[in-house]
């Protein structure tokens, strides 16, 4: 069995549920405090053993490679201003790992986007992290991990889900299983966005380990929910697929209040935060 080796990061979106912000700055780039929402996924994936990390991006989106390449000269500076943690981090940032870039100019949906990483991929199994779900699993492993080592076991395309309210299921992948080992669920199928009757109440939250027999079953992919080329309508179709119900706090940072969450959680969680923004809640709270 092949092991996964690439990972891919659809980041082509337009943002348009943070404008006006994102008007001028690629959505992915938002920071969580001091660190863009990017480089959460793209150390996710490198520390899940990923050697090459794909990044969708459109004509609309470069700024995103600026992010990403090694400035010696502003090293230098940092340095001689004695800023020198900061030029190691910068440093670190762009050498992480390989970074491909692959264009879809056309917004027809994450399907779409999956298969214009066609030849990237090639034919190995390769993880998906999509940036709208930013998933932390503070003593163990990540969400990425987990499904790397499932997938491991299985030898084929699997899902992270977690279970969600009946009320959330219409937003989101919704699988249709077959029967549950522990955290693995066999999968019979999955509904995109289910309008009612949700099949399970276990939803695709942003962490694929995908074979790459799914492009072949993309190419024939029609639109579907939303005039989009839908991944769940080509992973449905998979000969055998399975979930996994990983184990980490999720936040939907493609939303306003999910964002919010996000950024008071981490800086509770650091050091150098956690006092003055505790004790900042305490007093708007009396
Ligand atoms: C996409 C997928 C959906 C999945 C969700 C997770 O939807 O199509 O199946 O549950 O991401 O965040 P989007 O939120 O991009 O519309």
């Amino acid at each position: 069995m092949k092991k996964v080796r690439k990972a891919v990061i659809p980041a082509a979106g337009l943002g348009t549920r943070f404008l006006p912000a994102t008007k001028g700055l690629p959505k992915e780039m938002l920071p969580i405090i001091d660190k863009p929402t990017l480089l959460y996924q793209v150390e996710e994936a490198v520390n899940a053993g990923c050697e090459e990390v794909i990044l969708i991006i459109s004509k609309a989106k470069e700024d995103i490679k600026k992010f990403f390449v090694r400035e010696e000269s502003y090293e230098e500076y940092l340095r001689s201003k004695g800023q020198n943690e900061f030029a190691d981090e910068i440093k670190r940032i762009a050498t992480l790992c390989k970074i491909t870039y692959v264009y879809q100019n056309e917004m027809k949906g994450l399907g779409h986007a999956i298969l214009c990483t066609k030849d990237a991929i090639g034919d190995e199994p390769f993880l998906v992290i999509l940036g709208d779900d930013l998933v932390i699993n503070k003593n163990g492993p990540t969400a990425s991990e987990q499904l790397i080592e499932a997938y491991n076991k299985t030898g084929k395309s699997i899902l992270g889900v977690q279970k969600v309210s009946l009320e959330a299921t219409k937003k989101y992948g919704i699988v249709d299983p077959i029967s549950e080992d522990g955290r693995l669920i066999k999968m019979k199928g999955m509904v995109e966005k289910p309008a009612s009757n949700p099949p399970s109440l276990y939803a695709a939250l942003g962490r694929y380990v995908i074979t790459s027999d799914i492009f072949d079953l993309l190419e024939t992919t029609k639109p579907g929910k939303g005039g989009e080329i839908q991944l769940t309508d080509a992973l449905k179709r998979l000969d055998s697929i399975y979930a996994y119900d990983f184990i980490g706090t999720r936040y939907d940072i493609g939303d306003k209040f999910g964002y919010v969450t996000a950024i008071i959680d981490l800086a509770l969680d650091r050091d150098d935060l956690r006092e003055k923004t505790l004790s900042f809640i305490k007093n708007k709270i009396n």
